[in-house]
């Protein structure tokens, strides 16, 4: 299937139609104190896979979110989705988060609506345009998208009579005892497309009449069939794109099939993933062709990767820029950075937030670097603590130096000129500036500035005495 292009705000393909998304539920069966919709797939929320298919077919004016349970927390996540927010106090079940919605949607003054549950982040634009399509198409006033699974159980099963005919959506708790209902394996996907002028009254004739004690948005196809209004079931046969998560076991299953997808699509765009059954790259990073990556690795949050770097295995970076021509090797962690041309990171270096290494920089193994500049050519193989300082071009900092940027209440600045030179183990007490061109004797505590083009030694000169014998020593 051919992806659907969304350019600007004119493109959308669906004027007349606005979007309902179903997130008010707590998602009892994850066991998480957080809501279902903000469970992380890739470490990116649930929700924003389905924000992000949902945008490709709607304006987003006319994109609404029912929440609920922590509606605070989704709040804080998606501030910007915020005006389109329609709250559900109490979770009453899908078909009263539908009725608490009637009035927001009929707003946007659309003649249709599309509805579908917060949990299913697999789900891509082109079954949503089918299946608004089709119910057009058949002059239905609702229609849902069906699925066909081996294993049905926790879904709706599609009751049709002898001649193919829908006639309800079962759920599983209502069916519970009945085998050949049990067995049916077409099931409700959770999506539907509402003629919303049309439904209206059947809405408000949803009951709390089952083994849940809960209104069902499923029941609105028993009403409509029994007045003899036309309901469409699309078959979506069995695109596992539609599947709903429900449990852990169900998070990570959807998980894995999104990671597999994103790894397909950075190698058709001519990035090399070695290992890549282990390489998990979050759907909002961005990588240049030409770039080299082995797996176990992790690429997160808004990262950016350019042209010709290379990251090796065991690497996690999240919210970085790296590149062009950087190589980041095994075991480096990376938080928050920028790492700039053909900068050498690691074996075994923790980036920071706010860590910048300029052209041709290095932070080698057990190095920690936080809230720092180190400028073009800097270089802090071994070893060392770098934290709120700026480190000028080519400053060579010595195995097991430490900026001591915090004296127990403040952070204070350290600042190096270019070209100078830390001898190994130094201790640069902050707030400190050594000048350019300058060299600190290994070992010493540095606690007053170093004017430039200087050499400072802070320790005790080396006294060499006449060794006096114990009776111990005498022994051996
Ligand atoms: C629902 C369908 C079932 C379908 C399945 C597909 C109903 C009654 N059943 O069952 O036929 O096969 O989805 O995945 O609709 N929600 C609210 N407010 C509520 C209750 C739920 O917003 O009061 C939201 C939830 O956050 C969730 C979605 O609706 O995103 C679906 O709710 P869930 O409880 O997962 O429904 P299922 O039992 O899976
Ligand atoms: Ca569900």
């Amino acid at each position: 299937m051919s992806e659907i292009q969304r350019n600007d705000r004119e493109s959308v393909p669906f004027q007349d139609v606005c979007g309902l998304i179903l997130a008010a539920g707590k998602g009892t069966r994850m066991q998480s104190d957080s809501p279902k919709v903000l469970q992380t797939l890739l470490e990116t929320p649930m929700l924003w896979y389905v924000y992000r298919t949902m945008d490709r077919l709607f304006e987003s004016e006319k994109i609404n979110t029912v929440v609920g349970y922590k509606q605070e927390l989704v709040h804080d996540l998606f501030q910007d989705r915020a005006a389109g927010f329609i709250v559900q106090n109490e979770q009453l079940g899908t078909g009263h988060a539908l009725q608490c919605s009637l009035e927001a949607l009929s707003r946007h003054a659309s003649p249709w609506c599309l509805v579908v549950n917060g949990d299913v982040p697999l789900i891509k634009p082109e079954p949503l345009a089918s299946l608004i399509l089709e119910t057009r198409r058949q002059q239905a006033l609702l229609g849902f998208l069906t699925l066909e699974l081996d294993q049905p159980s926790g879904y709706g099963r599609v009751h049709r009579d002898k001649e193919g005919r829908v006639l309800s959506i079962l759920e599983e708790k209502d069916i519970a005892g009945n085998d050949q209902l049990m067995m049916i394996q077409e099931v409700n996907s959770g999506i539907y497309c509402l003629n919303l002028a049309g439904i209206e009254p059947y809405v408000k004739k949803l009951t709390n009449n089952n083994q849940q004690a809960e209104y069902y948005i499923t029941q609105l196809v028993d009403l409509l069939v029994r007045d003899r209004k036309n309901v469409a079931a699309v078959k979506g046969g069995a695109d596992q794109h539609f599947l709903g998560v429900n449990s852990p076991r169900e998070l990570v299953q959807s998980e894995e099939i999104i990671r597999q997808e994103l790894v397909e699509h950075w190698l058709d765009r001519g990035v090399v993933v070695h290992n890549p059954d282990q390489v998990r790259i979050a759907p909002t990073v961005v990588i240049d062709p030409g770039v080299e990556i082995t797996g176990p690795l992790e690429l997160h949050g808004q990262s950016y990767v350019q042209r010709g770097t290379r990251l090796d295995s065991h690497v996690w970076i999240k919210d970085s820029r790296l590149g062009p021509g950087a190589w980041v090797r095994n075991f480096s962690h990376l938080e928050g950075v920028r790492v700039g041309q053909n900068c050498r990171v690691g074996p075994f270096a923790r980036l920071r937030p706010g860590a910048e290494l300029k052209a041709e920089a290095r932070a080698g193994n057990f190095v920690e670097i936080k809230k720092a500049v180190l400028d073009k050519g800097c270089k802090v193989n071994h070893l060392s603590y770098i934290g709120d300082a700026y480190l000028g071009e080519e400053v060579n900092v010595g195995a097991g130096t430490i900026t001591c940027n915090y004296d127990g209440r403040n952070k204070h600045l350290t600042h190096v000129g270019k070209q100078s030179f830390i001898g190994s183990n130094t201790a640069l007490v902050a707030p400190v500036k050594v000048g350019e061109n300058s060299l600190i004797g290994a070992g010493s505590v540095v606690t007053r500035d170093v004017p430039e083009e200087t050499l400072a030694v802070t320790r005790a000169r080396q006294k060499h005495l006449v060794r006096k014998k114990t009776r111990e020593d005498g022994k051996d």
